[in-house]
C-alpha cells in the first residue's frame, strides 16, 4: 500500500520505507513539515529510486536480521549510493545504531521523536527540490551544507560508537563546502545554518562558514581553502567525548564541568592519533585552538612561535563564531560587538591577522 501526503508548500520528496505500519503515522505526521511524504513497507522499496526523492528515512526493527536483510538488499544497489538516508533507532541508548550505520545510514534519529531535531536534520543533510530552490547558487548552498552537515554526523554520532572517523571523510566534503561559499556567500550560509538545532553541529558549521570566508577573502590558493575548511569542520572533534547535558547546558557551568570540556583537545587529539592518518597541522589544530598567544590558552600554555598560523586562524574564526551564536544561555552578540571582544583580548591573540578578518566579520 501506498500512502501519498501532500506537505505544503511542495518541497522535497521523502521515501519513508516503514515496517511499523502501526507506528509510522507520527513521524510521517512530522516528515511532513519538510515536504512530501511516501510511506511504502520496506518490501515495497524500489530497485531504481526516482531521482525525485531528496532520501529515505527507514524505519524498521533493527533487530530482525529478516529486516535489515531486506532493506540491504535493496539499498545496497549503486542507484541509492548518494541518497542521503535516516534511520530510525529503537531508543536514544542507539540499540541498533551499528546496524543502521552498517546499512549505510547518514544520520539516525531515535524515539521518543523531537520534531525540531529531525526537521532539522532532514533540512540539513536532505536536498530542497527544485521548486524550493532552483538557483544553483542555492544549490550549491545545500550541497555544501549537507557535506558539511554529513562530516559532522561522522564526528558527533559515529564516533562515540566506537566507529572511526577517517580522513577521506573529510576530503569528501570539501569542496562542496568551498563553492558554496564562493557561490552564495557567508550570510546565506550563516542563516541556513544557524536554523540548526544541535548546538555542537551550529557551532562547527559557523566556524567553517567563517574559515572558508576569511580564507577566500585573503584570496588563498584553493589548496590552502581546503586545509582551512578541514580544520574547521574538525577542530571540536573532541567535544564528541563530552556529555551533551554539559555541552548543552543552559546555565553556568560548574568548575567541574568546565574542567571537562577542557579535555576535548586533548580527546579529539587522542581518537584522530589512535586512527591515524591525519596530518601533523589538523592534529595540531585539534589539538592546539585553545592556546593563547600569551600562553594562557590550554591544553599546553603555548605562546607566541609555538603557535602555528593554521591554528592562530582557527582560533579567531572560532572564538568570533562562538560569540555570535545563540547560545542556550545568553543572547549573540553583533558581529561589531563580538570583533570590538576580540581587539580587546590585545596579545592574547594575533592582531594583524584579526585586522585582517576585520571585513569578514563586519561585512559578511
Ligand atoms: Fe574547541
Ligand atoms: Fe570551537
Amino acid at each position: 500500500m501506498t500512502t501519498l501526503t501532500t506537505g505544503s508548500p511542495a518541497r522535497r520528496r521523502l521515501l519513508l520505507a516503514s515496517d511499523r505500519s502501526d507506528q509510522s503515522g507520527e513521524l510521517a505526521a512530522i516528515l511532513q513539515r519538510a515536504g512530501e511524504v511516501e510511506t511504502i513497507p520496506t518490501s515495497d522499496i524500489p530497485e531504481v529510486p526516482a531521482n525525485k526523492f531528496a532520501g529515505i528515512v527507514v524505519d524498521i526493527n533493527l533487530r530482525s536480521a529478516e529486516s535489515v536483510q531486506r532493506v540491504r538488499d535493496k539499498l545496497r544497489g549503486e542507484a541509492y549510493r548518494s541518497v542521503p538516508r535516516l534511520f530510525v533507532l529503537a531508543d536514544a541508548l542507539h540499540h541498533g545504531s551499528m546496524q543502521a550505520w552498517a546499512l549505510g545510514a547518514t544520520d539516525t534519529i531515535s524515539r521518543p521523536f523531537d520534531a525540531q531535531s529531525i526537521l532539522q536534520r532532514i533540512r540539513s543533510a536532505f536536498p530542497d527540490g527544485d521548486v524550493y530552490d532552483a538557483t544553483a547558487s542555492g544549490k550549491a548552498l545545500n550541497r555544501g551544507i549537507a557535506a558539511a552537515h554529513a562530516v559532522l554526523v561522522k564526528i558527533f554520532d559515529r564516533l562515540p560508537t566506537g566507529i572511526p572517523l577517517a580522513f577521506s571523510d573529510v576530503l569528501e566534503a570539501e569542496n562542496q563546502i568551498l563553492k558554496a561559499i564562493k557561490r552564495s556567500s557567508l550570510r546565506e550560509w550563516l542563516t541556513a545554518v544557524g536554523r540548526h538545532h544541535t548546538h555542537s553541529y551550529r557551532h562547527c558549521l559557523f566556524v567553517t562558514g567563517f574559515a572558508v570566508a576569511f580564507a577566500q577573502h585573503l584570496g588563498m590558493r584553493e589548496d590552502d581553502q581546503r586545509r582551512l575548511a578541514r580544520a574547521a569542520l574538525l577542530h571540536d572533534v573532541g567535544k564528541a567525548f563530552i556529555p551533551v547535558e554539559i555541552l548543552d547546558k543552559p546555565g553556568k557551568l560548574t568548575d567541574e564541568e568546565m574542567g571537562q570540556i577542557r579535555q576535548h583537545p586533548r580527546l579529539g587529539y587522542e581518537a584522530l592519533m589512535k586512527q591515524g592518518g591525519f596530518p601533523p597541522e589538523m592534529l595540531d589544530v585539534v589539538l592546539h585552538h585553545h592556546e593563547l598567544l600569551d600562553g594562557s590558552g590550554y591544553p599546553d600554555g603555548l605562546r607566541g612561535d609555538q603557535i602555528s598560523d593554521i591554528v592562530r586562524l582557527t582560533t579567531i574564526v572560532d572564538i568570533h563564531a562562538a560569540l555570535v551564536e545563540n547560545r542556550a544561555y545568553r543572547l549573540p552578540f553583533t558581529h561589531a560587538k563580538a570583533f570590538a571582544i576580540m581587539e580587546e583580548m590585545g596579545d592574547k591573540l594575533d592582531q594583524h591577522l584579526l585586522q585582517a578578518f576585520r571585513p569578514v566579520a563586519m561585512g559578511y
